[in-house]
């Protein structure tokens, strides 16, 4: 698919397009495509089911993205990849910067953190964002998922002993976009980054503030019970704090943290709400 933004054109590669489990494909497609960076989103997400299924994690979240990396470095294209807050433990009392320890928890932060380091071995123009808590109108997420339990149930049980950082998908692309520029023309911009929305919160914080505007906007709201990580056992561990300092990045690209509420606000009102 080719979309034009801001003088930009794009081109989107769905799974109808290119199947990464298929790395000859990703030569292929950037051969073909020829473009003046790459910007790779897609990745095996299911952290739960990633436990059972760690061929599959590993493949698409550590040899695709490398094959990519590989592909852009024989060209001299900046790449930009995606990863995540799960790489690191959780124990931290602060928010993570880009040099604090790694020590992923789960079988889908292991595997993203091996896709983070085969990124950085193929030797490119290539930058690592790791972001977190991640929501917009398309595809399936969190706030999603509220807006979709609150149109039937008065109360939900959520989360509130975790601590992130929500991030919308439009201010991420915006970086990311940024990020592929900055690369081309600074070519020691390589290397990790943190990208996230401004601002702490649990997951209960976060559904509460959902139900908040979607009340003041005449939409559906649920009373928000606060229950611990305890009360709500999950195949893979989650970090009890997750979140990211994002200071290395504000440093190098004009872009900005947008404080998380108001980010959640306006992506909304892109979802109409
Ligand atoms: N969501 C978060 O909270 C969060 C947090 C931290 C980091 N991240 C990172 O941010 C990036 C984007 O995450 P997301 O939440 O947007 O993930 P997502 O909604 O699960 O989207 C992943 C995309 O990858 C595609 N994909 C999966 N397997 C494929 C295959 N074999 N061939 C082609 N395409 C395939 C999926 O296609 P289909 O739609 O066809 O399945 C989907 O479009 C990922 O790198 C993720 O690790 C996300």
């Amino acid at each position: 698919m080719l979309a034009e933004s801001n003088g930009r054109v794009m081109t989107f590669a769905g799974r109808e397009t290119l199947d990464l489990t298929d790395h000859g494909s990703i030569e292929g497609l950037i051969a073909a495509v020829a473009p003046s960076a790459v910007i790779n989103a897609a990745a095996y997400t299911a952290v739960d089911r990633a436990e059972s299924e760690a061929d599959a994690a590993y493949f698409l979240n550590r040899d695709a993205p490398a094959a990519m990396a590989r592909a852009c470095a024989a060209r001299g294209l900046p790449f930009v990849h995606f990863s995540t807050d799960y790489v690191f433990d959780g124990a931290l009392g602060r928010p993570y910067t880009e040099t604090d320890p790694v020590g992923p928890t789960s079988v889908y932060g292991s595997s993203k953190l091996a896709g983070e380091q085969a990124v950085s071995a193929a030797g490119g123009l290539a930058a690592t964002l790791r972001t977190s808590w991640v929501y917009s109108r398309h595809g399936a997420n969190f706030v999603k998922t509220m807006l979709r339990l609150a149109a039937d149930r008065d109360e939900l049980s959520i989360v509130a002993d975790q601590l992130g950082r929500p991030t919308w998908a439009r201010d991420c692309a915006e970086a990311a976009l940024l990020t592929a520029d900055a690369l081309a023309a600074t070519p020691s911009l390589s290397g990790v980054y943190h990208l996230s929305g401004a601002g702490d919160a649990t997951w209960a914080d976060l559904a509460s503030a959902v139900f908040d505007i979607s009340a003041a906007r005449g939409g559906v709201s649920a009373r928000v019970k606060r229950i611990t990580t305890a009360d709500y056992p999950t195949p893979a561990k989650r970090p009890a704090n997750s979140c990211l300092d994002c200071g290395k990045i504000e440093a190098v690209l004009p872009w900005r943290c947008r404080p998380w509420r108001d980010s959640l606000a306006a992506c909304m009102t892109e979802m109409e709400l």
